[in-house]
């Protein structure tokens, strides 16, 4: 049997969370770290000196005429998204692209539109599905009936890229994301309603939504209650937590969905924490997706969803009434 092909890999966006994908991708005996793009060229070769890659360019239709590249990691402003995505899948580039997939419906479905005509194998970066605890608790309840989930950050400095309106949308959009996106992944029927409140509670020089209570109704009819905002990490629960109830089963997840107890039929269960997931959690499937031609980790039609649901909230929020996720232009439909 011949051995299997190291996929050659390249890095667009060179800052804090290109690194943590560099660390793996630098190690992983599957693939080549063979360039490294940023539109500052001196965070390019500074990645190349560190990472070992093959080059390092302020030119990214260099890396898209390198017919040696089979995939891409985008790692840059949420604004840059689907340029980058529409000319990835155009050079015929497999590429993972971080999270969220977009920040505007329009963009989304850019980058939908052209993954599908194309048929690159394109993911994106919703790291917290593939964490041990969180995989464990979805496969201990298959049908809950209430969720209560939160994403609370440390205050964001106003100037943070993040906070601006078009390149970050603000701590709802840019980090609420990645807790609707577990909750959207750990229900099983489609979500169908939304209702928001919050607003703009620490940042008025941006025009964002910083703090939101968001409530999901399912298909199904079960709910799911998300608390979003950059006010101040709750100590005991932590950034990250999520508890899920269903018929005889419950279960917490906390200390950054690193740690899960669970309850069946009132006997409780402590499972042993896990240590704090890095980018390999998600980058490893998504290599094996690309070197085997099988279907994404995270398809881009799942993350659309789950910036449609976001932005309904935001939505919400601004018109004091409940968003229909069914109708146009949400659409949002398993
Ligand atoms: N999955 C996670 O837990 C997680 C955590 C942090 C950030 N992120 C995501 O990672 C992405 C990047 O965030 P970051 O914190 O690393 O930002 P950053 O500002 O540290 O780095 C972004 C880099 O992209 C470069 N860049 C911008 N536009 C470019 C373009 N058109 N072509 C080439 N390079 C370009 C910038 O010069 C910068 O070096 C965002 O989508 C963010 O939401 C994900």
């Amino acid at each position: 049997m011949s051995p299997p092909r190291i996929l050659r890999v390249a890095i667009i966006g060179c800052g804090s969370y290109g690194a943590e994908h560099a660390k793996f991708l630098s190690a992983c005996p599957a693939v080549k770290l063979h360039a490294v793009a940023d539109i500052a060229e001196p965070r390019a070769e500074e990645f190349r000196r560190t990472y070992g890659a093959g080059y390092a360019t302020s030119d990214v239709g260099r890396i898209w005429a390198d017919r040696e590249i089979d995939a891409v990691w985008i790692c840059t402003q949420h604004h840059t998204h689907a340029p980058l995505a529409e000319a990835a899948a155009a050079a015929g580039k497999n590429f993972f692209l971080e999270k969220p997939l977009a920040i505007t419906l329009a963009d989304c479905d850019r980058i939908v539109a052209a993954v599908e005509r194309s048929g690159v194998i394109a993911a994106s970066g919703f790291k917290l599905r593939f964490f041990p605890a969180v995989i464990a608790a979805r496969a201990f309840l298959e049908q809950p009936t209430l969720t209560v989930a939160q994403v609370i950050d440390d205050h964001w400095p106003s100037d943070f890229w993040a906070n601006d309106p078009v390149q970050g949308g603000g701590n709802v959009l840019s980090q609420g994301c990645h807790m609707v996106d577990t909750v959207l992944h750990l229900h099983r029927s489609a979500p169908v309603r939304v209702y928001a409140a919050g607003g703009n509670r620490h940042h008025p020089t941006r025009e964002i939504v910083d703090t939101a209570a968001i409530t999901v109704t399912f298909s199904d009819g079960a709910v799911a209650s998300i608390a979003v905002g950059d006010c101040g990490v709750p100590p005991h629960a932590s950034k990250f937590a999520l508890q899920q109830s269903g018929g005889t089963r419950s279960f917490s997840l906390y200390n950054r969905l690193n740690s899960l107890m669970t309850r069946e039929d009132k006997q409780v269960t402590e499972h042993a924490a896990q240590p704090e997931q890095g980018a390999a959690v998600i980058d490893a499937p998504f290599i094996a997706a690309v070197a085997e031609g099988k279907a994404s980790p995270v398809t881009v039609q799942s993350a659309r969803r789950t910036t449609a649901v976001v932005l309904a909230a935001i939505e919400s929020i601004r018109s004091g009434q409940a968003v229909d996720l069914t109708a146009s232009p949400w659409n949002v439909a398993r």
